[in-house]
């Protein structure tokens, strides 16, 4: 089966083929970075509005790579949730449209199980059940995995999500959108234990995270830095990039770590756009490695938000014959906030 899949919850439009037997077929993408860095952040409507540019342009274009037409398209699958409301109802028209005219079954995929999966399109394949990180822009959680669709939360975030860390502490220091990147290249030139900021519950017994101490002792650091400087010198803001990356670092590793003893778990799965972060990788493979425990990425490029994920979630749900028969119903909804247990739950 060919699933056609569309992601567009934020500020990338994706799409995407999957064969359920022979995986991705092909995918494009288009990010609205540059359109959104003039605001320092995600513009809601503008979002949405670009959307509705992009969906149909990249559907040709997946097309023509993998040189398909839509009478190959044997279903329709988009993001149904969580996001932002404007512009997920621009990927579930669109897609939803497609499927009612071609006849086919429409999917709807929880965004988070895309990002969860994901790291089952590169080889080696983790074999189930597993501890997951999901660290993207507006989620920190960390989950048991027993198979597709068995889900169990295990501890998350209990107010900013670590791309938020990221994305917040870059605006404090004036280092652009998305702030993830932009800190982590910045803190390449700087000294990390040049600036120490606190570790939120590092050692609390749980498995939840806090970020928001975070973020204000940064913005304490640049008030104190501004005073200090006309033109806040490049070194101070490496150093202080530096020591924020770590520190968020710091506390990622340490609560995966505590998870993978916790539920005696080998295989450690990371997704979500903060798993791009290179040290991130590299400190879960040592530690993790210590523990006899393996760890798991999706391909860096699929990291941050993709239609490939999408298409496969909705391909995994179908071979696990998870997949319900109304599937051509006419009306739909999307969920702009949706628990990631729930996944099943919008047929
Ligand atoms: O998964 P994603 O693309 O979108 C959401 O579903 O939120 O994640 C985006 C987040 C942003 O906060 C971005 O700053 C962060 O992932 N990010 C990174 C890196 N690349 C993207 N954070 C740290 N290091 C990176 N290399
Ligand atoms: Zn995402």
């Amino acid at each position: 089966m060919k699933i056609l899949g569309y992601e567009s919850s934020c500020d990338e439009t994706g799409v995407a083929i999957v064969c359920t037997e022979k995986g991705l077929l092909g995918h494009a993408l288009h990010s609205q970075i540059a359109m959104h860095q003039h605001y320092g952040g995600v513009v809601p409507e503008l979002a949405s509005r670009d959307h509705i540019r992009r969906a149909l342009p990249l559907t040709q274009e997946v097309l023509d790579q993998t040189g398909l037409s839509l009478s190959d398209i044997d279903a329709v699958a988009y993001t149904a949730g969580p996001g932002l409301a404007g512009a997920l109802l621009v990927g579930a028209s669109v897609a939803r449209s497609l499927a009612w005219a071609l006849d086919l079954p429409a999917i709807p995929v929880h965004h988070l199980e895309g990002h969860l999966l994901s790291p089952l399109l590169a080889e080696p394949r983790p074999d189930f059940p597993f501890v997951a990180l999901l660290v993207s822009g507006g989620h920190t959680q960390l989950m048991r995995v027993d198979g597709v669709g068995q889900y169990e939360l295990l501890g998350e975030t209990l107010d900013d999500a670590a791309g938020e860390a990221f994305d917040k502490s870059a605006k404090l220091m004036g280092l652009g959108y998305p702030g993830g990147p932009a800190l982590s290249n910045m803190a390449q030139k700087g000294n990390a234990d040049a600036v120490v900021l606190p570790r939120p519950m590092l050692h609390s017994k749980d498995l939840d995270f806090s970020f928001s101490g975070l973020k204000t002792a940064v913005l304490l650091k640049m008030k104190e830095l501004k005073a200090q400087y006309d033109e806040v010198p490049e070194e101070q803001l490496a150093n202080l990039a530096a020591g924020t990356e770590a520190a968020i670092v710091d506390v990622l590793a340490a609560k995966a770590i505590r998870a993978l003893k916790e539920t005696g778990l080998k295989r450690l799965v990371v997704a979500g756009g903060v798993g791009a972060n290179l040290p991130l990788r590299n400190r879960l493979l040592t530690q993790a490695a210590k523990l006899k425990a393996e760890v798991f990425f999706p391909p860096v490029a699929l990291c941050t938000d993709n239609g490939a994920m999408i298409a496969f979630a909705a391909a995994m749900r179908a071979n696990a014959g998870l997949l319900p028969e109304n599937l051509k119903k006419p009306g739909f909804t999307v969920r702009p906030r949706w628990e990631l247990s729930k996944a099943g739950e919008l047929y």
